[in-house]
């Protein structure tokens, strides 16, 4: 069993060696506990040492010792290293304080330490709780015949089948057993919770440092959508960065917001977007007096963090909402190198797709709701999730959210640790030993966001190979054919590769072991073809969801009917991929630029994939407004300007 320590910060060392002698005394006469408490005492100087421990989960601060500026100045370090774990007040004050910073006070006088540590281990238990999965299992032991949905009906139809019986043991009983329905009333119902999904969400509430949290089983594509369709109306102005994920265009289509879009920095040497310069941040806000939201992604898919803070408050001042897609960074409030996260700079709300960086099955993600959020109408909010939540949710996918928050909240600063830990290492090597560069936050961004105080997330390790005269694509090929390396994603001449706390020591040394052999012999392999150039955005004419719902036609990208596709409004979303930013969004103008860089896409990178476009007669095509229905919809926008 692991153990939980629990820390007495105080500078008078006779009450506090009587205090842990009293409470360890008490540990021992307590065999069946479900956890292992330690405890310990330190002076004030020695807190930072403590907190840097990972088995550290709870600091109990005396104010019979540490006067009212000391014990603040402890709160708030115990608040900025481990935002996670709980701080108690051991008081010796008579008439309780009236701050509610502390998760429970203890008298300094109370004698009884039987009280003293059950008021302790209940704080660990319900942290180390989770009611979902808990709930689950139980169900799962405890059931008998179900005459309900999913027709497999915990796996029968597959274990008693000759012809699938090998996928049934192939995926082990559990994955079908744990696989259930609302029917299940003790298993509570994701789309109105009560009782054990509702703790589960109330738990990440409290870890992640959100006023609300919910869970969703279709990933952040979903969750961006829902809080979309929360905050948007017909018309309403969204300020969002162009290089954000598909999900939020697709609210913007089913919202009928009108996007103003921000160009993302490019760093054309490495094909790296994003993020937005800050000035451009702001001066898009200036001119829009009217926008209601600003939506981010922070961090990027390459790791880059805004300074969130200040851009924040800038939209605040100014009325609007902010979103923050984090869904790359579910882990940023668990290491102080990390923070600080959306929520803890103030966005109002923030989606995180729990199982890209945690312990959580694919799709599984959270909405988080800020602290004070202007009007935060949770009936309506309900009703959203509703809308894009299936009656269906997938029970071991809502369990493996429980257990993720689980994970982080009592051993989240030790899992990072050892993940930056890896991420250090890994790009030492690389330094030192290849003939491949790591690349840090200032060469990812490039001069355009010098001083926009970027930061990088170290997990995200991005390597350029083209240094060594590679290219990115053979590398990627030679890792996952020679090494059965996979990486995340390329770009024509860098590789990045993604830490996660389920990184192993061994992981490590082969990937070094596989680098180092590549750079030994690259000789034998190609050079790096030169990244292409995205073309700037047009004008957007027609609101979104109006250029997506025409009829439209189609009309081949080349040829004559090419030529005509120029002055036109597009109504689909065409997005080479990678990187996934979009030339074209719906109800934008067609350009030359954008025309040729489509046609360059198609014929020239047959490695990527090309979203959103048609067919014409067999040939590439793309669908564009008729003249009648783009007369409408410039009407339309006209009426909103
Ligand atoms: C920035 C960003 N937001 C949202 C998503 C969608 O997340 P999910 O895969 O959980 O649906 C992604 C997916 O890669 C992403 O990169």
């Amino acid at each position: 069993m692991m153990e939980c320590c629990i820390v007495l910060v105080t500078g008078d060392r006779q009450f506090g060696q009587r205090w842990v002698s009293e409470l360890s005394q008490v540990v021992d006469s307590d065999a069946a506990a479900p956890l292992q408490l330690r405890f310990s005492f330190c002076d004030p100087q020695a807190l930072e040492a403590q907190l840097c421990r990972g088995e550290t989960q709870i600091v109990v601060l005396d104010d019979g010792d540490l006067d009212a500026q000391m014990l603040a100045e402890c709160h708030e370090q115990i608040r900025d290293r481990r935002a996670e774990i709980d701080s108690v007040l051991l008081t010796a004050a008579r008439v309780p304080a009236q701050n509610r910073d502390y998760e429970s006070v203890i008298s300094r006088g109370e004698s009884n330490y039987g009280v003293v540590y059950r008021t302790l281990r209940r704080i660990l238990l319900e942290r180390t709780a989770t009611p979902f999965a808990d709930a689950l299992r139980e169900y799962v032991y405890a059931a008998r015949d179900s005459w309900h949905t999913p027709g497999h009906s915990s796996g029968d139809s597959l274990s008693s089948s000759p012809w699938i019986a090998d996928f049934y043991r192939f995926m082990g009983e559990h994955i079908f057993n744990t696989d259930l329905s609302v029917s299940v009333k003790m298993l509570d119902s994701l789309m109105d919770p009560v009782s054990v999904i509702r703790q589960s969400q109330q738990l990440a509430a409290r870890t992640f440092g959100a006023a609300h949290t919910y869970f969703v089983t279709n990933g952040t594509s979903t969750s961006n959508k829902i809080v979309l369709q929360y905050l948007l109306r017909s018309g309403d102005r969204a300020i969002v960065d162009r290089n954000c994920h598909k999900s939020v265009h697709h609210a913007m289509i089913m919202s009928g917001a009108l996007p103003v879009y921000l160009e993302s920095a490019v760093n054309q040497d490495y094909g790296v977007y994003g993020p937005v310069p800050k000035s451009r941040i702001f001066a898009a806000i200036d001119a829009t007096p009217d926008a209601r939201l600003l939506v981010l992604t922070s961090c990027t898919y390459d790791g880059l963090r805004y300074d969130l803070k200040s851009i924040i408050d800038y939209a605040h001042r100014r009325g609007l909402y902010v979103l923050i897609d984090e869904a790359w960074y579910a882990h940023g409030r668990f290491h102080p190198d990390l923070r600080p996260t959306a929520l803890e700079c103030g966005a109002d709300f923030v989606t995180q797709s729990t199982h890209k960086m945690l312990s959580a099955f694919s799709q599984a993600s959270m909405i988080h709701v800020g602290q004070g959020v202007k009007d935060f109408d949770p009936a309506g909010f309900r009703e959203d999730i509703n809308m894009h939540t299936s009656t269906s949710p997938q029970y071991g996918m809502i369990a493996s959210l429980d257990v993720a928050r689980k994970q982080m909240s009592i051993e989240g600063y030790s899992v990072m640790q050892r993940t930056l830990d890896f991420a250090r290492d890994l790009r030492e090597f690389v330094r030192e030993h290849t003939a491949f560069r790591p690349l840090d936050a200032a060469e990812l961004c490039g001069q355009e966001l010098a001083d926009d105080a970027i930061l990088l997330d170290p997990t995200k390790v991005t390597i350029d190979v083209g240094f060594a005269g590679l290219s990115a694509p053979e590398v990627q090929l030679q890792l996952f054919s020679q090494f059965g390396i996979q990486v995340e994603k390329n770009t024509h001449n860098t590789l990045s590769f993604l830490v996660t706390i389920g990184t192993t020591e061994s992981k490590v040394l082969r990937l070094k072991q596989a680098l180092r052999t590549l750079s030994e012999t690259r000789s034998a392999m190609q050079k790096p073809a030169a990244g292409q150039a995205l073309p700037p955005l047009s004008e957007i004419r027609v609101l979104p969801r109006t250029a997506y719902f025409a009829r439209g036609e189609k009309l081949a990208l080349g040829g004559e009917e090419g030529k005509a596709l120029v002055g036109r409004i597009a109504c689909d979303e065409i997005v080479p991929y990678p990187p996934g930013i979009p030339l074209l969004v719906p109800g934008q103008l067609v350009t030359e630029e954008i025309l040729a860089a489509i046609n360059a896409f198609v014929h020239e990178r047959e490695d990527l994939e090309m979203h959103g476009l048609r067919k014409n007669a067999g040939r590439p095509a793309m669908r564009v407004m008729l003249p009648e229905e783009a007369d409408k919809g410039l009407q339309e926008r006209q009426s909103i300007d």
